[in-house]
């Protein structure tokens, strides 16, 4: 979708249909609009709309004036309003006029300069609801909304915002297809290939095969895929946009989780190809930061592979020398993203990093604790904790805190090695991120659990059903603050 900015009033607007945002209740009704438009809107309001947040309705606009359309979008209460609102009314309009077959849509921006909000929070959440994943779909419907004009002054805030935007939107976009794309395609070979689609002369790709893991001792890694014929692929970024030491971002990437030798049971076991969504998430962040040049130094790495069954994988029992030297007790071979993600954070404490943080679809415990609405979150840095929540708050890619209290690490005692993948049922999502402690140690680390959050089975204002893209907005949003 195009996106302009005309400094022209709504009524003059040459366009399909005319986006107008109201409250509920009608209290402020289009105040600068002519009186045309006006009246007509007062009468539909309160029988036909009322202004509930995410109502749309499509009407004539009146002969006098430029549009053909216009498009009421309800935002719910005045004095609830929100950024969030304001995203997901431009997921709801952008998607609905698609649907309606509209092609050129302007929206009136007096009422968000009224409220302090940017106009690029809509223009984020149409290019985030307009999102489809067609690759296996050979009639997709063709319809498309084309541009979006906004009625504002142009200045350098907006136009900024509106690049940024259009940088995240295409990120998370860019997560999102990774993510839908079955296992079958979406192999640590393609993983690599993606990675290395973000090169550029800041932007470096690295890649360890199985013999290369082999020869550092990524003994934990390697366990994971060691059923699988599929190659694994140790992959390593390195944006440089800044001298010092880098931030480093770690991403589950099990390109599909069958369980290995402890087998998922086979309801719902095609979802596991969303396992690798911590890994897509920081390609997004990566590629939003190299698109827009931030001048910041971060390294992300992707352990990737499948986790499968077979003659040569792991059993449970076995005993795995990881990268740090640490011996694991692998008891339940499922409890395999914590193993790709140990030998990764090892792996980046060498770089002495400033921070690390990871992103992974851990645990179903996550989904039972929180359900889909929130990321589970733990670390060992209040600043870094807080600084992610606070970047929770403005995504709206919610975070929420969890304990790491010392007891947990009982929990993860071996008989035999110095430590076991998993901690008993009770307490799940926990002690796997105290698991990821263990190995962490004194370096400032948070870890975040989306198991909950990067897939969606209903639709949302601007986050259609399938892979969400989570965590790319919020780890960017972190990552733009930094200094
Ligand atoms: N990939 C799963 C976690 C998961 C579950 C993600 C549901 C998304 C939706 C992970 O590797 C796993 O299987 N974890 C086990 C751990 C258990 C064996 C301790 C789990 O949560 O059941
Ligand atoms: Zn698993
Ligand atoms: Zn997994």
């Amino acid at each position: 979708m195009n996106i302009t900015i005309k400094n022209i009033r709504g009524e003059d607007c040459a366009c399909d249909a005319l986006i107008c945002l109201l409250f509920e209740g009608g209290s402020e009704v289009l105040k600068k609009m002519p009186q045309a438009i006006v009246s007509l809107v007062k009468q539909v309001f309160s029988k036909e709309f009322s202004g509930k947040q995410n109502e749309v309705f499509l009407m004539r606009a009146p002969d006098s004036v430029k549009p053909g359309r216009l498009l009421l979008v309800g935002l719910g209460k005045k004095d609830q309003i929100s950024a969030e609102k304001i995203r997901q009314a431009g997921g709801r309009a952008a998607t609905y006029l698609r649907s309606m077959g509209v092609k050129k849509a302007a929206l009136s921006t007096d009422l968000l300069y009224g409220l302090k909000i940017s106009p690029a929070a809509f223009v984020e959440g149409a290019l985030l609801g307009l999102y489809n994943y067609k690759r296996y779909k050979k009639d997709e419907d063709k319809k498309s909304l084309e541009s979006l004009t906004l009625l504002a002054k142009s200045s350098a805030e907006l136009t900024e915002g509106l690049k940024r935007a259009e940088a995240v939107t295409k990120a998370v976009c860019f997560a999102r297809d990774l993510v839908n794309t079955p296992a079958n395609d979406m192999t640590p070979t393609e993983i690599v290939r993606s990675a290395s689609s973000l090169r550029s002369n800041k932007l470096s790709v690295r890649v360890l095969d199985r013999a290369a893991a082999k020869k550092l001792g990524m003994g934990s890694f390697l366990a994971v895929a060691k059923g699988s014929k599929e190659e694994p692929r140790f992959i390593v970024l390195d944006y440089k946009g800044a001298a010092g030491a880098p931030f480093v971002l770690i991403g589950k990437s099990i390109t599909f989780d069958s369980g290995g030798i402890s087998l998922k049971p086979s309801e719902g076991m095609e979802k596991m190809k969303y396992d690798m969504a911590g890994g897509a998430a920081v390609l997004g962040v990566l590629k939003a930061v190299s698109d827009l040049r931030l001048p910041v130094h971060i390294v992300g790495i992707l352990p990737a592979t499948e986790n499968l069954p077979g003659g040569s994988a792991t059993k449970p029992g076995d005993v795995a020398k990881s990268l740090s030297g640490k011996t694991i007790e692998i008891i339940n071979t499922d409890a395999e993203g914590r193993l790709v993600v140990a030998d990764a954070i090892a792996y980046a404490k060498r770089m002495k990093p400033k921070a690390i943080i990871d992103i992974a679809t851990l645990t179903g415990a996550c989904l039972i604790a929180l359900g889909n609405e929130a990321i589970a979150m733990m670390g060992n840095d209040r600043k870094l904790l807080d600084a992610l929540k606070k970047s929770g708050e403005n995504t709206y890619e919610r975070v929420w805190e969890m304990p790491l209290f010392e007891e947990y690490k009982e929990y993860l005692k071996s008989d035999i090695a110095d430590i076991k993948n998993i901690g008993g049922r009770n307490g799940g999502l926990v002690t796997a991120a105290y698991f990821l402690y263990e190995f962490a140690g004194d370096t400032p680390w948070v870890h975040l659990d989306i198991a909950g959050t990067a897939w969606t089975e209903k639709d949302k204002p601007y986050t259609p059903k399938g892979a969400t893209g989570i965590g790319t907005r919020l780890i960017f949003d972190i990552i733009k603050g930094l200094k």
